[in-house]
């Protein structure tokens, strides 16, 4: 027999009823981009692989061991985009974007790591991203991370916690990569094999190591807000204090070092404790140098990603339910003559934005079958079209959520004012 055919492992089907969810919750993350002026930018799924090490690292997790990469029939090497930010420089760059001016843009789409599945975290994931181009000043950072914290406030999640801290400048990084490679060299053989092969490559990673035994050791590691320097310093200390005025509460995380290494200076992070070990529900910060580094004119930028999976986990919890409700009118007809005149008025009903959703009801069947069809499909309006109604030119209306059953038989014209009307009185 052959083998049952199934969706990959760590993608997941969206499927209906959560993609209303989806929708509800992406609705109100366009809304609060489109007042702070971002526009949406659509990218290819599929980057030359050079892309991301060029971006993200050579000695990254992600780039290392996470990337769908794949010799397309041309031999060329290309990559599913396991984020978005590359290829919004690579886009910015080629199409001559970066003016100087600010450039604010948005991204949404599937993204793909080869991870190891488990709750939160999938192959195939969802991000909603923002980057902004052009300016390096603190005051940009503090817009962008309070308009996240919007997002949190309109779409009902309380709980999110924020954790930032600075990477200071690329020098600043070299010499503190220094003091940790000498405080891990003196404590080698109590590294696990990733962190002792990452002492050599990577070692600010060993701080974003989940393993319980070396807790101890990153705690008493040289920390690298104190090897900040003065220029990065004085930076932070204005986000802070331009968070501090705008109410957004955070906690400074020197720790925080972040998995891709584009990043320098302000870093950020939004977590939960009620999602169990995949908390980061968004997160982001400043490459001020990625620009230049892949060939475009110096461009300081500033971005984050938010995880949908994530997000739509944490709604879930905390029963947030955002489905768009629009109102539902159903069509019950007998099949035949009335129903093809059913059919042209549920078409006259439909058009024009802000028009009601009209279901027709395509069973033969009684009426009492039909009107149980109206109520599973959650319709608040029934508009019954027999053989009565057809000779008349007349409809009967009937409110199917109100206290009492309400009806009334009027002319095919004045379906919109009735229902009004009804709903009216049905509320007086
Ligand atoms: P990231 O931290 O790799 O950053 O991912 C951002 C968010 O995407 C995470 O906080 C998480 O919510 C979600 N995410 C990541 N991996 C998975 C996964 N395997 N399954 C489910 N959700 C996941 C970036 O991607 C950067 N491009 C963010 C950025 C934009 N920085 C500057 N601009």
């Amino acid at each position: 027999m052959a083998a049952k055919l199934q969706a990959v492992r760590g993608m997941n089907d969206l499927l209906p009823g959560a993609s209303a969810r989806w929708r509800g919750a992406e609705q109100r993350l366009h809304g609060v981009l489109a007042r702070h002026g971002y526009d949406e930018i659509r990218l290819p799924l599929v980057e030359p692989t050079a892309l991301f090490a060029r971006t993200i690292g050579e000695v990254t997790d992600i780039v290392e061991k996470e990337m769908y990469t794949f010799l397309d029939r041309n031999g060329d090497s290309l990559t599913l985009r396991p984020e978005g930010t590359a290829g919004v420089v690579r886009a910015g760059i080629e199409h001559g974007l970066f003016q100087g001016q600010l450039l604010r843009l948005w991204y949404q789409g599937p993204m793909f790591r080869h991870e190891r599945p488990q709750r939160g975290r999938y192959r195939q994931f969802h991000q909603v991203g923002a980057e902004c181009f052009g300016s390096a000043e603190p005051e940009l950072d503090a817009e962008l991370i309070a308009m996240t914290a919007q997002f949190w406030r309109e779409l009902g999640l309380p709980g999110l916690r924020l954790e930032i801290n600075s990477l200071g400048s690329r020098e600043a990084r070299a010499a503190y990569r220094g003091h940790l490679q000498d405080y891990f060299r003196g404590h080698c053989a109590a590294l696990d094999a990733d962190s002792q092969r990452r002492l050599e490559t990577n070692p600010l990673r060993i701080l974003d190591s989940k393993n319980p035994d070396l807790a101890a050791l990153i705690a008493a590691a040289p920390s690298l807000p104190e090897h900040l320097d003065a220029e990065s310093r004085a930076h932070f200390e204005r986000l802070c204090a331009l968070l501090d005025g705008l109410g957004v509460a955070y906690s400074v995380n020197p720790r925080l070092v972040r998995g891709l290494d584009y990043y320098g200076r302000t870093v950020f992070e939004w977590v939960t404790d009620a999602l169990g070990a995949q908390g980061t529900v968004c997160a982001g910060g400043r490459y001020d140098t990625l620009v230049e580094q892949l060939g475009g004119r110096p461009t300081p930028a500033i971005g984050f990603a938010l995880g949908l999976e994530r997000l739509l986990d944490l709604l879930a919890v905390h029963e947030v339910d955002l489905s768009p409700q629009p109102a539902i009118w159903y069509m019950v007809s007998t099949p035949g003559a009335c129903r093809a005149r059913a059919l042209q008025l549920a078409a006259e009903l439909r058009a024009g934005p802000g028009a009601p959703v009209v279901l027709m009801d395509h069973a033969s069947g009684n009426f009492g079958k039909q009107m149980q069809r109206a109520d599973k499909a959650g319709a608040a309006v029934a508009l019954i079209l027999g053989e009565d109604e057809l000779a008349a030119g007349t409809v009967t209306v009937r409110l199917l959520r109100a206290a009492q059953t309400t009806q009334e038989t009027v002319p095919q014209q004045a379906i919109h004012a009735t229902v009004a009307h009804l709903i009216a009185k049905d509320s007086l």
